[in-house]
């Protein structure tokens, strides 16, 4: 194949990101048709971009003949159906997260993947892009560290958007930790406990913030993840792995140390996620890109998280919201893999 034809669907603030990335920043592909529920935003959108087209309705624009691949920038509500009908087509398609907006039609799409025999969805959980979570990830699987043993996580946003309430930091915000783990364990998510803390008085009105996420995986690794999303700073995102030869944590923000003329010394804290994980998001779509280019015709056309990994993260949210309202510990209930053969991963 020689440059890979993209659909972007959905140009607000992600879509609007990727169109920009994938016409400026990304070898071997070139955005070809855009859409989105506002026709304005997608003609302003394409409007930047050479040779690209506006087609209104999403499925059309991911039939088009001149689409080779799509990539998914629509609210997690559209998810589903623009991923069946991706599937149908047999177009490989780079969704952000959520893969669907609920746990049953997650399974849904990976069982439709898995019936076609191809694996064609990767999952936009970018932080696995990120190098500081690929050394870490590096690290444990060196075994200098021992086996890992506990993972804490902090998880925090200087201003939440208006309307954002406690079950959506479980679903925006807990998932990226939820992936995190997967990814730096290797392993599925059992059980899933959500603290309420004694709420920040800053928080909006009736939004429980901060939250704490207990997890617990197959073997019985515990897992801590401190989500606060009102704290009037910046965007920290901070991972500790702690093994049984010692411990290694990211996301410091050390990258340049200042000391200045007035005695203070520091360093920057990004403001949000597109500062934080700008070069991931770049790595993650060439990859992709890649991926497409040298998968073409054959059934493997993913380098990154895959259906699978949507649904368990699905499947690991569920639970989470169920604890939020209980406070009790919540079983992760996942569909047996084994039986879903070739789900990928
Ligand atoms: N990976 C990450 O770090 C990350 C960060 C933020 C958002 N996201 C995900 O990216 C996706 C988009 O989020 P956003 O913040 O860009 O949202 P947004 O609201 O800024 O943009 C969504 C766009 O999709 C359009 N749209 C809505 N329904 C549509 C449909 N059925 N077909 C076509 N277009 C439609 C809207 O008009 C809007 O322009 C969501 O799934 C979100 O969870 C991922």
């Amino acid at each position: 194949m020689g440059e890979v034809r993209v659909a972007v669907l959905g140009v607000g603030a992600m879509g609007a990101d990727h169109v920009a990335r994938l016409a400026t920043r990304t070898a071997g592909a070139r955005v070809v048709v855009v859409s989105d529920l506002v026709t304005e935003r997608a003609e302003h959108v394409a409007a930047s971009v050479p040779g690209c087209r506006v087609v209104a309705d999403p499925l059309d624009a991911i039939a088009d003949p001149e689409v080779d691949a799509v990539l998914l920038a629509t609210p997690g509500a559209a998810h589903e159906k623009q991923l069946v009908a991706c599937l149908e087509l047999r177009r490989p398609v780079l969704c952000e997260k959520p893969l669907t907006t609920d746990v049953a039609s997650a399974l849904d799409v990976v069982t439709r993947e898995v019936a076609l025999g191809s694996r064609l969805i990767q999952v936009g959980f970018m932080r696995r892009f990120d190098d500081e979570y690929v050394a870490l990830e590096s690290l444990l699987d060196s075994g200098d560290l021992g086996r890992p043993l506990l993972l804490h996580c902090v998880h925090r946003n200087a201003t939440a958007a208006p309307g954002f309430d406690a079950a959506m930091i479980l679903r925006d915000s807990l998932v990226h930790e939820i992936d995190v783990t997967r990814f730096l364990f290797g392993e599925e998510i059992a059980a899933v406990q959500i603290i309420t803390p004694t709420p920040n008085p800053g928080a909006p009105i009736g939004v429980r913030d901060p939250l704490i996420a207990l997890l617990r995986t197959e073997s019985g690794r515990h897992v801590d993840v401190e989500l606060f999303v009102t704290t009037g700073v910046g965007y920290e995102v901070r991972t500790e792995v702690v093994g049984e030869r010692g411990s290694a944590m990211i996301g410091l923000d050390v990258g340049l140390v200042r000391r200045s003329t007035t005695g203070r010394w520091g360093g920057q804290i990004p403001a949000g996620f597109r500062e934080r994980f700008a070069r991931a998001y770049d790595t993650q779509l060439q990859r992709w890109v890649d991926a497409v280019r040298s998968g073409a015709g054959t059934d493997d056309q993913v380098d990154g998280p895959c259906a699978w990994d949507g649904y368990a993260a699905a499947a690991v949210c569920a639970a989470a919201v169920e604890s939020l309202e209980t406070g009790e510990r919540v079983a992760v209930r996942l569909a047996d893999r084994g039986m879903l053969s070739g789900a990928g991963g």
